[in-house]
């Protein structure tokens, strides 16, 4: 494959005006690929088809094939994917518009709010079961654990399960299918963070029921605002997502389900497709930088680094870094020191989702102990990744997190 050239210029000029390391350059990656942008968002100017225009069949079409899947349904934002998933499989399974407050989902703590959220909107309860503390992605033993204890109580309706690719990683697949057929549950798997992320092999977003992603402008396939999609093989589920993105009917003026108004913009989808040409490049960069990261920062002292099982895509697991995160006790002390050497950084997630209020008053129930997720809340930090980051600037964050780390653990 022949790179373009990297505008550098920009880069340099952006961040000596700043004095700042940013977690991410969007400016930079637009300059990197603006004539197909800029090719795609005039021809949309062209026709003028704004809701629903060729773009979006176009996109659906591209990233059905790329995952190996059925179906691919743009729709307005990662939590609608997300939303309108659930909602087609109480459709489904129930034969009604929502879950019952009765009804549990399985799903992680460790997540944006969004994943549990969207299980309250679709009228079901989460069910937080705990994560494993190398990966931060849900811990499938604790789900048997969870699922042998809660199935001797014939009320315990539990329905399915919605695992998270945290951080660009995939959670470990077959463990969560073999549970899923076991106990006759469905599988919806959130890829909002994984866009190009593999398990064996196989696309993530390929092997729940449904899967949901994001297109959130900081995504590893981002637009240039909100965005999403759901993919799934069952067509009875796409046919109720493609409903339910419109108003709930398969006629728009005579509607069968409560459905909402939540299509992907044309605009959107013309920079979705301009972008994913480079998707793949770009998470090879990410790969590459966050190697460098693992070299330079092995064996530093009460510093734990992500866990990559192999670099190769056809491995175990294709890890896309959409965070590359470390996890230290002196989280807070490491975080002030790299913010004072104007490297930004952020905490993805401060909070588990089991102590925030929207999940609480009976909302959630929680399976036995969430101590992992918990510590991971005070331990983690996420370093600059940039796909079109200088190696300069990779070697400028190694040595400010090696220098504080020094510093600040002794
Ligand atoms: C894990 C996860 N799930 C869901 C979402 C929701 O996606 P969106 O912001 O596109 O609604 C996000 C986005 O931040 C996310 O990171």
């Amino acid at each position: 494959m022949v790179l373009k050239e990297i505008p550098w210029s920009l880069l340099r000029e952006e961040t000596d005006k700043m004095k700042q390391i940013p977690m991410l350059d969007l400016r930079l990656e637009y300059e990197y690929m603006k004539e197909d942008i800029d090719s795609a968002i005039k021809k949309c100017l062209e026709h003028q088809r704004w809701i629903l225009g060729p773009e979006v069949k176009e996109l659906e079409d591209k990233i059905a094939e790329y995952l190996g899947v059925k179906h691919c349904i743009g729709v307005s934002s990662g939590t609608d994917a997300l939303v309108l998933s659930l909602r087609a499989l109480a459709i489904k399974l129930k034969g009604q518009e929502y879950f019952d407050r009765n009804d549990k989902i399985i799903t992680t703590p460790f997540t944006f709010t969004a994943t549990g959220d969207a299980v309250l909107r679709a009228g079901a309860t989460p069910v937080f079961v705990d994560i494993d503390p190398g990966t931060y992605n849900i811990d499938p033993v604790k789900i048997k654990e969870y699922l042998q204890s809660a199935i001797r109580n014939p009320q315990s309706a539990i329905r399915g399960i919605l695992p998270v690719h945290l951080y660009g990683q995939a959670c470990n697949m077959d463990e969560i299918m073999a549970i899923a057929k076991k106990y006759n549950l469905f599988v919806l798997e959130d890829v909002a963070q994984a866009f190009g992320g593999m398990w064996q092999g196989k696309k993530l977003g390929s092997m729940g029921d449904l899967s949901a992603f994001s297109f959130f402008p900081s995504k590893n396939l981002g637009a240039f605002g909100d965005g999403g999609m759901v993919s799934t093989n069952d067509h009875e589920l796409a046919k109720l997502v493609i409903m339910l993105l419109k108003h709930g009917g398969k006629d728009k003026y005579n509607v069968d389900h409560i459905g909402y108004n939540a299509r992907l913009d044309t605009l959107q989808a013309a920079v979705l497709l301009a972008k994913f040409k480079y998707v793949d490049e770009f998470n090879d960069r990410r790969r590459k930088i966050a190697g460098l990261y693992n070299e330079g920062l092995k064996g530093l002292d009460g510093v734990v680094l992500p866990i990559a099982y192999s670099q190769s895509p056809i491995a175990l697991n294709h890890h896309v870094f959409h965070q590359y995160t470390v996890s230290t006790s002196s989280r807070d002390h490491l975080q002030k020191y790299l913010n004072e050497k104007n490297i930004n950084n952020m905490v993805y997630y401060p909070f588990p989702l089991h102590k925030m209020a929207v999940f609480q008053n009976g909302r959630s129930k929680i399976a036995d102990g969430l101590k992992n997720a918990e510590l991971a809340c005070k331990n983690v930090l996420s370093l600059p990744i940039e796909p079109l980051q200088k190696e300069e600037v990779t070697a400028q964050v190694i040595e400010a997190v090696r220098e504080g780390a020094k510093k600040l653990l002794g």
